[in-house]
């Protein structure tokens, strides 16, 4: 295939507190525009995301990032929250601030603030992606030079100020000076929109989307008031973003108090690398996490100086999901009380939307798609296909809206 003069590259990135998702989509007069996502990460691991985490190797000037990072390193882990200097870990409840400080999360080298861990592992991402940008260049067409745009997403609480850290971060790792952004809500939108076939969507629905990430829920609620003729909706915000600290890390805190509470002070001796982010117990568990549907028990293998097995019964993971899907329901119960009583449209019909990492949790979909039937029978509720690649396909969806920039960047392809 040939390249037209008017084709570019537009690459979403949505950095994630817990994981990190990239997409892209050739555009151009003679480009289809689909949006692909990066399935693929070294070394050789498969997903749709890759952990936001670095670690420090021994040898100096080399970091692991992502699934590089292996049980027992010493790894930083949610450093995106420390980008924010109003976040303060009070917004936490204490309990998770006390599992955070044991299992070492939100902690920083001695040497580097947040903002440089941030463009550390923005610079790996960037390579990556940079390999891969190439290689589908590569097999799809002849060899040349391609403008390439980086469209990266970000918290909507973020202020001007913050969003500018998470830019130069993004600079300064490789990903070129002009760096465009757009919140994760819209993104998030924009995603959902473009496949609004798959949830029969129509002009006059409302819909609220929920957007399940590792650290915190956001729910945000759209009216679309149009179609294009492809049956794209165009959409107005309705309310304003609400948030709450309930998602997917909140169940590995729980699991931890249930554990202090089974094993205690066994189990509280543990190192941080044996039960950390990247440790072989969270990862066993991160399975459990994505499988678990209600019914059956689990076996977790706790190393330390005498490992042993634990059995989790499903009353046990029941226990430590349902305070974070009641806390999930409320919020968004609690949205749409304030969409009604702001609202001075009728909705045709009302659908609810679960995106990100922990609306692919089966028992969280089964849950809450039960109690929300039983307050709302009316309401449809349904989880977006591949709901962790919605962000990063948002942004890349929003780059591809067109926006005349100025390419500072391109990827060239080498025959
Ligand atoms: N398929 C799944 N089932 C259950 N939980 C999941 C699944 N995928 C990711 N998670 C959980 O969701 C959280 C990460 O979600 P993600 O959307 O990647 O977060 P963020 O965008 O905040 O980085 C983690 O707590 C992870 O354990
Ligand atoms: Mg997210």
């Amino acid at each position: 295939m040939e390249f037209g003069n008017d084709c570019k590259l537009i690459v979403g990135v949505d950095y994630g507190t817990t994981s990190t998702g990239v997409s892209y989509a050739l555009t151009g007069s003679s480009q289809c525009n689909e949006v692909i996502s990066i399935q693929k990460w070294p070394p050789n691991c498969p997903g749709l995301k890759v952990p936001s985490l670095v670690a420090c190797a021994g040898s100096p000037g080399r970091s692991l990032w992502g699934f590089e990072v292996r049980p027992g390193m010493k790894s930083f882990a949610w450093t995106k929250l420390l980008l924010d200097p109003t976040f303060n870990c009070d917004s936490f409840k204490v309990e998770i601030r006390e599992v955070a400080g044991a299992l070492g999360i939100l902690k920083l080298p001695e040497d580097r603030d947040a903002e440089e861990v941030v463009t550390e592992f923005l610079r790996h991402v960037h390579q990556h992606v940079c390999g891969e940008l190439k290689r589908f260049l590569f097999d799809t067409m002849s060899p040349g030079r391609v403008p390439i745009e980086f469209w990266m997403t970000f918290p909507a609480t973020w202020s001007e100020a913050v969003q500018s850290k998470l830019k130069r971060a993004a600079s300064e790792a490789g990903f070129g000076d002009k760096v465009f952004t757009v919140s994760e809500p819209e993104a998030a939108a924009l995603a959902v929109f473009r496949i609004s076939k798959d949830f029969e969507l129509n002009v006059g629905d409302g819909v609220l989307i929920c957007d399940c990430g590792g650290g915190t829920v956001d729910v945000t609620s759209c009216f679309i008031t149009d179609m294009n003729e492809r049956g794209v909706p165009y959409f107005e915000q309705l309310t304003e973003e609400t948030g709450s600290n309930c998602g997917g890390i909140n169940v590995d805190c729980n699991l931890y108090r249930l554990l202090v509470t089974k094993l205690g002070e066994d189990f509280k001796n543990l190192s941080t690398t044996m039960v950390g982010p990247g440790s072989n117990f969270m990862k066993e568990f991160e399975y459990i996490k994505r499988d678990f549907n209600g019914e059956l028990p689990y076996t977790l293998t706790l190393l330390g100086p005498v490992p042993r097995e634990i059995t989790l019964s499903p009353g046990d993971l029941r226990g430590i999901f349902d305070p974070v899907l009641d806390r999930i329901l409320s919020l968004i119960l609690s949205q749409i009380k304030r969409l009604m009583q702001s609202l001075e449209r009728v909705l045709s019909t009302s659908k609810i939307i679960f995106v990100d990492g922990f609306a692919g949790s089966p028992y969280l979909q089964i849950q809450l798609k039960s109690a929300l039937r039983q307050q709302m029978a009316e309401v449809g509720v349904l989880v977006a296909p591949t709901p962790e690649r919605m962000v990063a396909c948002g942004a890349t969806v929003k780059g591809l809206q067109g926006i005349v920039a100025q390419h500072t960047n391109a990827v060239d392809i080498m025959a």
